[in-house]
């Protein structure tokens, strides 16, 4: 079963792709990057597998988590940095608190592309096309930002290698050394209550840690974590070039980022991501909305996974916190009675997103949290296991989803809001949204 080419891909008409004006440069970028080095390993996306089968069973607990999009302009060293920060603390507080093995995912190294419910944008009378993130063009509101510029394609590509080269530098040199427990909790949220709270926990592991090395253990899991990357393959033309043949396994993998998905408007069963998707040999996500039956889920397990390899299917699901009590549960009885194996992962984010009076795409916290419980009690209502949460959050002190125990309010959103597609959780909701989980695994 070999890869399809890009023109048979083509010819299945992807949805959410750009208009590009000129083929010829299209075609050059592709052979560009076709002749760059992969940013992952066949190997790496193989182990990564074999830890979501381990969620899929029940044993470990995915994390999720980074920027709606990422912007070429937010790559730098304090960005990428505070990001992996809150996410090392979330993984610690779900890890101890939770008392159970975190998998660790970054939306980030390659999330520049966004599929758009409208191909225009219009304000004050006038119509561009709608930004689709960095990978495609400008999110200024000029007619010469907004054309898309397949070079952009190399950018992404350098840009995730840079930001994949720092992640790395940071997971296996000493940064996300468990004994840095306490140097991860800085500035203003220390002194916030979910920050506090963080420094008691913190406390507690920096005394199991002195037990340990007074009995002479040192193990190397203290000093380093497994961290992957993943991203929404959406662009045909980028994530085409970035397959290649595994040398040892003859196998297409996705060498721009370890897990890859495919996002809720692009998941048509006969659809060119499905046709594309079903050949990788990486660990890879569907999303699911109301929208999907248990049929539909069925149906894309059998043509994404039709060998039932544990780890290799993820459905991430995103109902709503007022559907998801009454949409999941068909979903996972039938998946679950034919005895398909996936991870099910809960978006929180996207079916809980609406405008503020303010005229911002916002999200409250408190719908964000009660989708998650919604998850917990309808896998526990089933005895199947929520596998893990997906979340928008950022390492920064933004102002873009309101509630939480700040009590951002709608006035308070124009203070600091940066997010150029959806509304991301603040470093201390992000924190407090890990404790809240992780009071939700133990009763799991
Ligand atoms: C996203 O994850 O940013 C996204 C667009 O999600 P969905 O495909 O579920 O709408
Ligand atoms: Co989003």
């Amino acid at each position: 079963m070999s890869l399809p080419s890009l023109a048979d891909l083509h010819a299945l008409k992807p949805l959410q792709q750009p208009t590009y004006p000129d083929a010829g440069s299209v075609d050059a970028a592709v052979q560009r990057l076709r002749t760059m080095p992969p940013l992952v390993f066949a190997g790496e996306c193989d182990e990564l597998t074999a830890k979501m089968a381990a969620v899929s069973r029940g044993e470990a607990f995915l994390l999720q988590g980074g920027d709606c999009a990422e912007t070429f302009d937010g790559v730098t060293a304090d960005n990428v940095r505070n990001k992996l920060r809150v996410l090392l603390q979330m993984a610690v507080i779900l890890t101890y608190a939770g008392s159970v093995p975190v998998v660790k995912l970054g939306r980030l190294a390659g999330q520049y592309a966004k599929p758009r419910s409208s191909d225009t944008e219009t304000r004050d009378g006038v119509t561009l096309p709608a930004y689709r993130g960095d990978a495609v063009n400008g999110f200024d509101f000029t007619p010469e930002s907004r054309i898309p510029d397949p070079q952009r394609l190399l950018d992404v590509y350098n840009a995730s290698a840079a930001t994949l080269n720092l992640v790395r530098a940071f997971v296996t040199g000493g940064y996300a050394d468990l004994r840095q427990v306490h140097t991860w909790n800085t500035d203003f949220v220390k002194t916030s209550p979910a920050g506090q709270r963080y420094e008691a926990l913190a406390a507690d592991i920096d005394r199991a840690l002195a037990f340990m090395s007074a009995i002479g253990a040192d193990p190397e899991e203290l000093r380093r974590v497994d961290f992957y990357s993943s991203h929404e393959a959406l662009l045909m033309e980028y994530e085409h070039a970035m397959t290649r043949i595994d040398s040892r396994t003859e196998q297409p993998y996705n060498v721009s980022g370890h897990f890859v998905w495919i996002g809720e408007r692009t998941r048509q069963l006969d659809g060119a991501h499905v046709e594309y998707f079903r050949h990788l040999r990486n660990p890879i996500g569907v999303k699911l909305g109301p929208t999907a039956s248990a049929d539909d889920a069925l149906a894309l397990a059998q043509r994404l996974n039709p060998d039932n390899v544990p780890g290799r299917l993820t459905f991430i699901t995103r109902f709503g916190a007022g559907k998801v009590r009454d949409g999941l549960p068909p979903l996972v009885e039938k998946v679950t009675a034919e005895g398909v194996k996936v991870a099910w992962v809960c978006d929180p984010m996207h079916g809980n997103t609406f405008e503020s009076s303010t005229g911002y795409k916002t999200r409250r916290f408190e719908d964000v949290v009660d989708e998650v419980q919604g998850f917990f009690d309808v896998h526990r209502g089933l005895g199947t296991w929520p596998g893990g949460i997906l979340v928008e959050m950022t390492g920064d002190d933004v102002t873009e989803c309101i509630g939480g125990g700040e009590e951002l309010d709608e006035a308070g959103l124009a203070h600091r809001y940066e997010s150029v597609v959806d509304p991301r959780l603040n470093r201390v909701q992000s924190l407090e949204m890990a404790f809240l989980v992780a009071e939700m695994l133990r009763q799991a």
